[in-house]
């Protein structure tokens, strides 16, 4: 039997056109309500406004917006990431993909661009804190290499425990 290979081409074809209108832009003050509103979608320690403006002015934090450009030219944000970097450190301090857009490849996109970037400034040690119950971004964390040192007892609204991570590369 013969299938038609039309409708996985068209699937395809579809992919690659998603992508090909998806962007990462460093993030800005005028982003801040976006960003507001992707963080406020996360049960794991939900960002408030001042928390996002802090680490957009904070000297050693580096904040991106993933968005993509729709058919009108409008730009529809679809997750953010914020890390620090001090020397051959890094931090990665939050990682949010807006709900409808979750599974869908967008958190393994903000993954890489993080790692690359870091690389080119010479990262070589990363360290982050992800809640035990946190199962997909857990999951994604060792998919990047990243492997459990131990948990910080009640370190989410001294309730849940958190998971601390690194990865190491020399
Ligand atoms: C964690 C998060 C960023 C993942 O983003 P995403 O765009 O859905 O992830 P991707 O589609 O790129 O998938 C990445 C991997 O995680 C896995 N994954 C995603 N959602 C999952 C889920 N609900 N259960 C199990 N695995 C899941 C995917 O299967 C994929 O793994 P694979 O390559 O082995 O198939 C997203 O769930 C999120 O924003 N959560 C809320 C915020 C948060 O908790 N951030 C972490 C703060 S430390």
């Amino acid at each position: 039997m013969f299938l038609s290979l039309a409708p996985m081409i068209e699937q395809r074809e579809k992919n690659e056109e998603r992508w090909e209108y998806v962007t990462i832009k460093k993030m800005d003050i005028e982003d801040v309500e976006e960003v507001l509103h992707i963080a406020a979608a996360t049960t794991y320690n939900p960002w408030s406004k001042k928390m996002i403006l802090e680490e957009i002015a904070h000297p050693f934090s580096h904040c991106f917006l993933l968005y993509q450009k729709t058919g009108t030219g409008a730009s529809l944000p679809l997750g953010f990431l914020c890390f620090r970097q001090v020397g051959e450190e890094s931090e990665l301090l939050n990682l949010c993909i807006s709900p409808e857009f979750r599974q869908q490849g967008f958190g393994k996109k903000l993954m890489s661009f993080y790692i690359d970037f870091c690389e080119r400034q010479g990262v070589n040690q990363y360290f982050l804190e992800v809640s035990v119950t946190n199962t997909p971004a857990t999951h994604l964390y060792h998919s990047f290499g990243f492997r459990s040192l131990g948990t910080r007892k009640n370190f989410y609204q001294g309730r849940h425990d958190a998971l601390l991570m690194t990865r190491s590369v020399f």
